[in-house]
């Protein structure tokens, strides 16, 4: 039988990056990566899959209607994993309009793509259209209660509305056109190859570098923390066995506050890289100035993907932390080289509260 083709937009980023791998490593598709390779996009995360003849790069904007189409075409592919996205909320704060772009316009354009694409298939079967998601989109909890696939959207910020957006056109283009689709909400994720700018690798590397810690207002703020491999495999599984015009919520119930994170971190560090005064990496966390808006507490139920998929997680936040610290500490060259002087300016000029 030939062999089936996944496209896989964002394959160069984090959470992309690690379902090329699996999709390479672990299963037998071809697969086509396409990404922009914005400041978050870095082949390097690649390195290990990029030699293998079933992975292809096409380096485009979702955005780009003629090439993604020409990619259809060209690839025939059974489906497409969406994951191409700005993802930092706060960027997103300070410049909404590259995520209008990308995570609203960009997605309606694959759409109309994909729909022009599977309308002119033989055999509709087996294509489908996964869109991944965050729990952002259902806003901030209190103290208690979780996300759910019945909870009503009501996000925030400019990332977490963009998202929304792009979820409430993916369910419009299933009900309107018959798009076979999926949606997946995950929660944080973390793990290896996460650009440093996001939370944990940010502590992971200031700490090494000497630098200040910044922990946004009082550090109570709560996330729910799933290890970036474990919501890789939920992906591919909801491509493989989701239902069309599904959500799945994917978590793995590991709800810590910013500052137990980043407590945790500097205790690792402590045990594994100890400072040369033997001073605590705790030494170097500072408060600063809180986000806008700041989302106060996300946490998932993840119990119909577990138990309609049978998907369930192989790490918990202390396995997975702990391996994350020391994948750092083993990969300082990835850190070096993408960190890009792009990032470096726009670092200076929006994070004057930093250092
Ligand atoms: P990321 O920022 O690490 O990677 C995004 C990738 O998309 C990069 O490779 C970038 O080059 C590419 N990209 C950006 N704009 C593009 C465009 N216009 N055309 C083509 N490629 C473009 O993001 P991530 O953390 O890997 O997140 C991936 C997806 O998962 C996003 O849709 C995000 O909303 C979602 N998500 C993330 C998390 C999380 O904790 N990181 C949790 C739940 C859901
Ligand atoms: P982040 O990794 O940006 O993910 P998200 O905003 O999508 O949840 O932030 C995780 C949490 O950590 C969030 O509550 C904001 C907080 N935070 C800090 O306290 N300091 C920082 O330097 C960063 C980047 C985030």
């Amino acid at each position: 039988m030939a062999q089936k083709t996944l496209l896989v937009t964002g394959g160069a980023g984090f959470i992309g990056s690690a379902v090329v791998r699996q999709l390479i490593n672990n299963h037998d598709y071809r697969v086509v990566n396409i990404d922009k390779l914005t400041y978050a996009g870095n082949l390097e995360s690649l390195k290990e899959v990029s030699s293998n003849p079933r992975y292809h790069f096409e380096q485009v904007d979702i955005c780009d209607k003629e090439n993604i189409s020409r990619i259809f075409n060209r690839y025939q592919p059974v489906g497409i994993l969406h994951l191409a996205a700005e993802s930092h909320v706060d960027r997103s704060i300070v410049g909404p309009g590259e995520f209008i772009q990308t995570n609203i316009v960009g997605t309606y354009n694959l759409l109309e793509c994909a729909k022009e694409y599977y309308n002119q298939l033989a055999d509709k079967t087996l294509f489908k259209f996964v869109h991944i998601s965050t729990d952002e989109v259902f806003g901030s909890l209190g103290d208690t209660g979780y996300f759910s696939e019945t909870t009503a959207y009501n996000p925030r910020s400019p990332y977490s509305s963009s998202k929304a957006s792009s979820d409430m056109l993916v369910r419009a283009w299933y009900h309107t056109y018959n798009l076979p689709v999926v949606i997946t909400n995950c929660t944080n994720n973390y793990g290896p190859y996460h650009f440093p700018e996001k939370l944990i690798p940010l502590i992971i590397n200031n700490a090494l570098a000497g630098k200040a810690l910044p922990i946004y207002g009082k550090g109570d703020n709560v996330r729910d923390w799933l290890y970036v491999e474990d919501h890789a495999r939920g992906i591919i599984l909801a491509y493989e066995k989701g239902q069309l015009g599904e959500s799945y919520c994917i978590g793995g119930h590991n709800e810590k506050t910013n500052l137990e994170v980043v407590q945790t971190i500097c205790k690792i560090l402590d045990e594994l890289k100890p400072k040369v005064d033997k001073a605590s990496y705790t030494s170097q966390i500072t408060y600063v100035t809180d986000r806008a808006g700041h989302d106060y507490r996300y946490a998932m139920d993840p119990t119909k993907i577990q138990s309609e998929l049978g998907w369930q997680p192989q790490e918990n936040f202390d396995s997975g932390i702990k391996k994350t610290v020391e994948w750092y500490l083993d990969n300082h060259e990835w850190v070096e080289h993408v960190l890009s002087c792009e990032y470096q300016q726009w670092v200076q000029k929006n994070y004057d509260n930093r250092c």
